[in-house]
């Protein structure tokens, strides 16, 4: 059962201890005074969702207290709740002790908001706030790799997570930025996933990502966008780690299709072809038009999208790829996408046609290749709402 499940069920702070305890898979630790104490990590818990700063405050209580009779203290301390937990790293919180304006009452109980208030400014920029209800699995890798190898280790963007990532951006991030339509949140996603938070990490990609007065600022289609709130912002950057290893970031790229909000996507059927089906594909058209087919057909793939089936072909010379949106011709630019192919924005619907055989009638070295009698068009099957400007929807072609 999930620790969510768990959470949803608690009637005590005990039931709310031993959902987190069973949850991270502690073996050694006591209950007692530190709610939940381990070697490498101390816990404050509550039954009702708490502030953090004000739990951290209350366990800094104990850790002030155990410096003073020189006892172990933990390299981490974390507060839990019904809905939320935070960790962050003890050392960062020890410079508080040394501040005499901060009278420390007799017991934990007896921290209240005021101590919050004056233990905030040391800590509030180095705990990550994780909410279980989004953030449960990178909490509990969070707390686990902490406790291994001694660091909080922020989780990475892989093709394995980057649907999760980037709903989640979504939540912290995307709705915080003023005036920016959801269609063109993948581009500002990107954007900010391929920086390192002082520089972009990729050059040429359609939206920008920049810091003025220390804010992030967006940058798209000669408009810039800014957060309501940078809150979601910095707690997003404390869970994550960017930009993502250098041998993920093209196929990242190539995934822009598949963070199209979902009604934008059947729409223009931006579904991408598995790359399993695209072998498959190239193993027949092998079989149909004999080994070398790559070498003597154009191919001309007027709904490339971000290039997926594309990416196998071995002689991109020989490739015309056009696609509805410009931005996707951007991502494959700057993804290297099929680099010597020739690429450009076409509406196979409603263009002239007779624009699109100029363009493609041309190789890139200005040959007309008009003449060459064999060429591949590929065109996906139109969808039902889809239809040109004389009203006509046809099928495959
Ligand atoms: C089903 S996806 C295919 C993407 C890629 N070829 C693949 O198989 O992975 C269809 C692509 O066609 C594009 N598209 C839709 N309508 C189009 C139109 N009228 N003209 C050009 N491209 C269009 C969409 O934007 C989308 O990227």
């Amino acid at each position: 059962m999930s620790l969510l499940t768990e959470l949803q069920k608690v009637k005590s702070e005990e039931d709310v201890k031993d959902a987190y305890i069973k949850a991270l898979g502690l073996k050694s630790y006591t209950k007692g005074l530190v709610d939940i104490q381990t070697e490498e990590i101390w816990f404050e818990a509550k039954d009702a969702a708490t502030s953090p700063v004000l739990m951290f405050a209350q366990l800094l209580f104990y850790v002030r207290d155990a410096r003073k009779k020189g006892e172990h203290i933990p390299p981490f301390l974390a507060v839990i709740d019904s809905e939320k937990a935070a960790i962050m790293e003890t050392a960062k919180a020890l410079p508080i002790m040394a501040d005499k304006a901060i009278k420390w009452p007799k017991s934990a109980s007896q921290v209240d908001k005021q101590i919050a208030a004056q233990v905030a400014p040391y800590i509030e920029t180095h705990f990550v706030v994780y909410k279980i209800e989004s953030h449960e699995k990178e909490f509990i890798s969070a707390v686990k790799t902490a406790i291994k190898n001694g660091k909080l280790v922020r989780t990475p963007i892989t093709p394995d997570n980057l649907r999760q990532v980037f709903d989640k951006w979504v939540e912290m991030i995307g709705r915080e930025i003023e005036g920016v339509s959801e269609t063109d949140y993948a581009l500002l996603f990107f954007a900010d996933i391929m920086h390192d938070g002082v520089k972009a990490a990729m050059a040429d990609l359609p939206a920008r990502l920049g810091y003025y007065d220390d804010k992030p600022t967006f940058l798209l289609n000669g408009k810039t966008y800014e957060l309501a709130s940078d809150r979601g912002y910095r707690n997003f950057w404390a869970i994550y780690h960017r930009p993502p290893e250098q041998e993920y970031r093209h196929y990242l790229l190539e995934r822009r299709d598949s963070l199209l909000p979902l009604d934008e996507r059947s729409f223009k059927g931006a579904f991408y072809t598995p790359l399993h089906i695209v072998d498959k594909a190239y193993d027949l058209l092998a079989e149909t038009l004999g080994k070398n087919w790559q070498q003597n057909y154009i191919v001309w793939d007027m709904c490339c999208g971000v290039g997926n089936l594309e990416v196998k072909h071995s002689n991109h010379r020989n490739i015309f790829m056009s696609t509805l949106d410009q931005a996707d011709i951007d991502v494959m630019t700057a993804s290297h996408t099929c680099v010597a192919a020739t690429k450009f924005q076409y509406d196979y619907l409603n263009d002239d046609v007779v624009v699109a055989q100029d363009r493609t009638g041309q190789d890139r070295t200005g040959q007309d290749r008009t003449g060459q009698d064999r060429t591949i068009i590929h065109r996906h099957r139109l969808f039902p709402h889809q239809q040109n400007a004389a009203g006509i929807a046809t099928g495959d072609c």
